[in-house]
């Protein structure tokens, strides 16, 4: 049997080409996104077996729990689940004296509560890894932006939320992992960045299948992590 993968936010952007990512890698590929882009149904036609579509919103618990439902039915596993979908809604970014408070919180409860309630439905079919699709943005540490206080502050309560998953979760022998994607071409991206999705997506994947181990720390940049001497 294959080894399986859920995605969010899979209709465009990284979720998509880690959604090809995975199926030119023998995983079967359960995607939820909240419409069917053109780009999905295409694979699905060329992967009809290995790749199952919902529909969703990552901040409806109702339209979740239904997929969480038909994964019971089914006796579905999740050997690894990415919580990639998000938002930056403050483009361009405003200053202190504009900021927009609704687009602040609409960017919390999409980027950094939703991948908790994904979990909280999904948790019971997990049976390897959790992994997070933050960012350097989330790094306080690294923090170099004057703007952009919604995105970066949700990537950083991501970051968080992942951090006690794993001091949770070990105990389940279950790997959670907060990963840095890079900067790549995207609506998000913009089209100055220096990689294509699909490059961005192929670093990811290889991240996500290393062996990690439950110690390692759960921040992760896809580029370096081959690198890096833990
Ligand atoms: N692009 C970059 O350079 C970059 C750098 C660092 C980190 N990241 C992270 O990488 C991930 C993917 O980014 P991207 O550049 O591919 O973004 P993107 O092109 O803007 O795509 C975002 C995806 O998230 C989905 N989404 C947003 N809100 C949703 C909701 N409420 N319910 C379900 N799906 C929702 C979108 O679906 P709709 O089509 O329905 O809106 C879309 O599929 C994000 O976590 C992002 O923060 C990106």
């Amino acid at each position: 049997m294959s080894s399986t993968v859920l995605i969010t936010g899979s209709n465009r952007g990284l979720g998509l080409y880690l959604v090809k990512e995975f199926l030119e890698h023998n995983f079967t590929v359960y995607s939820i996104s909240r419409t069917l882009s053109d780009s999905l149904q295409n694979l699905k036609e060329s992967y009809d077996e290995e790749m199952i579509l919902y529909e969703a919103d990552v901040t409806d618990s109702s339209g979740l729990g239904e997929i969480a439902e038909d994964f019971s039915h089914q006796g579905c596993t999740i050997d690894i689940l990415i919580n990639n979908a998000a938002v930056h809604l403050e483009q361009p970014a405003p200053d202190i004296g504009d900021l927009d408070f609704k687009k602040i919180m609409r960017t919390f409860e999409v980027n950094s509560v939703a991948p908790l309630m994904v979990l909280q439905h999904f948790y019971p079919f997990i049976t390897k890894k959790i992994i997070n699709i933050s960012s350097e943005a989330g790094s306080i540490a690294n923090c170099w932006r004057k703007r952009e206080y919604g995105y970066c502050m949700s990537k950083a309560a991501l970051n968080m939320a992942s951090k006690i998953l794993q001091n949770r979760l070990e105990e389940e022998g279950l790997k959670v992992l907060a990963v840095h994607p890079q900067w790549f071409r995207s609506d998000m991206g913009g089209s100055e960045a220096p990689i294509t999705p699909a490059e961005a997506a192929a670093y990811v994947r290889k991240t996500i299948l290393k062996d990690w181990s439950l110690e390692d720390p759960i921040f992760v940049d896809s580029k370096t992590a081959d690198k890096l001497d833990w």
